[in-house]
């Protein structure tokens, strides 16, 4: 608690005196002043806050500034020479209409009404200053006794009221009170849209760093019209992402035309890309449109383009290029406004290098280039996505899965899938298949990803002997089972960061499973030592 007599208020200066002598009349208010302590500390253990801490970390500035509002010059000069020592940003206005014409260049993070003034009284003001969208915490002076307008004023949306005349730890405890209120909503605010933007994309899950950078590109190229180049591994999702950019672009309504490159003969791909007329090839019983018309005020998804034969690059860059083309066998130019994304799991660079490629229709593809990451580079995303997969799989054979059983997510991460996420995918839909029970256990797995027994104890077991490594990485995997693998869900529970899990997932990942039991320890000196973070 901070002492009640402000030296900052001793000085030479008239003003100050003055303003010392009205603050030291003070009632002493001490259950106000509890009142406020508490709650303080009630609201810092707001669940979550650790979370939202450990995740911002750059916070907004934050304002220390206070408008103070009162038509009498001495209280406004008392308040301001002490709340100035303080180190807060201060600002006077005489009544609520000069408050109001103040609140637009001072922007104050709270302001300090008296309730009764002339012009515009303090709770009008509050009402007015709401109506016109200005969200500062109001705190209300009122007179002693007058406890129903302290009352209408909470009513108003104040967020405390302080009793006249004031008592400068009241004033203070009120201050820190409010400002560290606005503090966390504010952060928790901040907090809600960082999540929501991390799943902004609804059917592509992972909350990996890695594929974050790639909604950050994909949520920018989006609303454009660019040509994107979507490039990675079989099964990394290029085409979730094509789908995605579609949806999150002014053409979303529109149709989705997806074409399989590497499916078609030459002759066959270049009729389906551009239509025929009829008659222009033996089986070309009538004209056919195109999936470029098709396509139109839409987007076009190419995906394998990497397999396109030469001659088809060509008439391919003209259609990029120019916009238009002819139906095979037909003369007529037809224009089109399509949205082009391409994808494969080639080199194309290297495809261009090796003369396998045009490298001007690769420049034309490639304006925006966006790698998915293989699985094996983001492990921290398997519990989410294992958890997405048994929701769907569950409903879809209409089975009661509910998770995962305690090892079978150390199985998941220990393995490489090269066949990225499709191979995880076919792994759960196997698991809920076969699952006798409610919780899909190691033995549900196919064999080559059991490997040695699964770790299945519970970290009170784990505590006699075992490394705080061994009981953190317990902690961590059975609270990602516990909230469906969500790792911010997991980071709140823990009150860790989510990049600390991700960070810990591709080590658990990447490490021997330490043996099951305490009979058979086979652990060795160097293995613990090697492991102490
Ligand atoms: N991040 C993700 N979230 C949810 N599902 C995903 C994700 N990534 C991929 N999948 C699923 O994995 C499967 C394979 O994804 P997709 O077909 O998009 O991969 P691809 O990169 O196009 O593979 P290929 O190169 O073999 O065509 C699909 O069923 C897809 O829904
Ligand atoms: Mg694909």
């Amino acid at each position: 608690m901070r002492p009640s007599k402000v030296p900052a208020l001793q000085g030479p200066s008239s003003r100050r005196a003055t303003g010392q002598k009205r603050l030291l009349q003070t009632v002493r208010l001490p259950e106000l002043v509890r009142e406020n302590t508490q709650s303080l500390r009630q609201e810092r253990a707001f669940q979550g806050i650790t979370a939202a801490r450990c995740l911002l970390s750059c916070r907004p500035m934050e304002s220390k500034r206070i408008l103070i509002v009162d038509d009498e010059q001495n209280a406004r000069e008392a308040l301001r020479t002490m709340l100035l020592e303080e180190g807060y940003e201060v600002s006077e206005a005489s009544d609520g209409q000069e408050a109001l014409e103040a609140l637009p260049e001072f922007a104050p993070a709270v302001v300090l009404a008296d309730v009764r003034m002339p012009k515009m009284d303090g709770i009008t003001l509050l009402r007015k200053a709401r109506e016109a969208g200005y969200d500062s915490a109001f705190v209300m002076m009122t007179a002693f006794g007058s406890i129903e307008t302290a009352v209408e004023a909470m009513r108003a949306g104040a967020e405390n009221f302080l009793v006249k005349p004031l008592d400068i730890n009241a004033v203070l405890v009120v201050l820190s009170k409010v400002l560290e209120k606005t503090r966390l909503v504010r952060e928790t605010e901040t907090l809600r849209a960082r999540v929501q933007e991390r799943y902004r994309f609804p059917n592509i899950i992972g909350d990996s760093p890695e594929l974050q950078s790639v909604f950050d590109v994909v949520k920018r190229a989006a609303p454009t019209r660019a040509t994107v180049l979507l490039l990675g591994e079989s099964g990394t999702g290029k085409e979730l992402v094509a789908q995605a950019i579609h949806e999150e672009s002014p053409r979303k309504g529109k149709p989705f035309i997806k074409v399989n490159c590497a499916a078609l003969s030459e002759s066959l791909l270049e009729s389906e890309l551009f239509g025929h007329e009829k008659g222009s090839f033996t089986g070309a019983v009538g004209r056919r449109e195109g999936r470029f018309e098709l396509a139109d005020q839409g987007t076009l998804f190419l995906d394998e383009i990497g397999e396109i034969s030469p001659s088809l690059q060509i008439k391919l860059l003209r259609a990029l290029q120019q916009r238009e083309f002819e139906r095979v066998g037909g003369t007529q130019t037809l224009k089109v406004d399509v949205r082009v994304v391409t994808a494969t799991n080639r080199d194309l660079a290297g495809e261009v290098k090796a003369g396998r490629f045009r490298e001007d229709l690769y420049y034309r593809l490639n304006v925006v280039a966006v790698t998915l990451p293989p699985l094996r580079q983001r492990k921290g995303d398997i519990p989410a996505l294992v958890n997405h997969f048994i929701e769907k799989y569950a409903t879809n054979y209409g089975k009661v899965v509910r998770g995962l059983a305690p090892g079978t997510l150390n199985a998941l991460l220990r393995h490489d899938w090269p066949g990225n996420v499709r191979e995880l995918e076919n792994v759960v839909e196997r698991a809920v298949v076969l699952a006798p029970g409610s919780q899909l256990t190691a033995d549900d797995l196919p064999a080559t990803l059991r490997g040695p027994r699964p770790l299945a104890r519970s970290a009170e077991s784990l505590i006699p002997g075992a490394t705080l490594y061994d009981i953190e990485r317990e902690s961590i995997l059975r609270t990602l089972e516990m909230v469906d693998g969500s790792t911010a869900r997991a980071a709140e529970v823990l009150g860790i960061s989510v990049r600390k899990i991700q960070y810990r997932l591709k080590e658990y990942a990447s490490s021997t499973p330490s043996p099951e039991s305490n009979e058979d320890d086979t652990e060795t000196d160097e293995e613990v030592g090697g492991r102490t973070h």
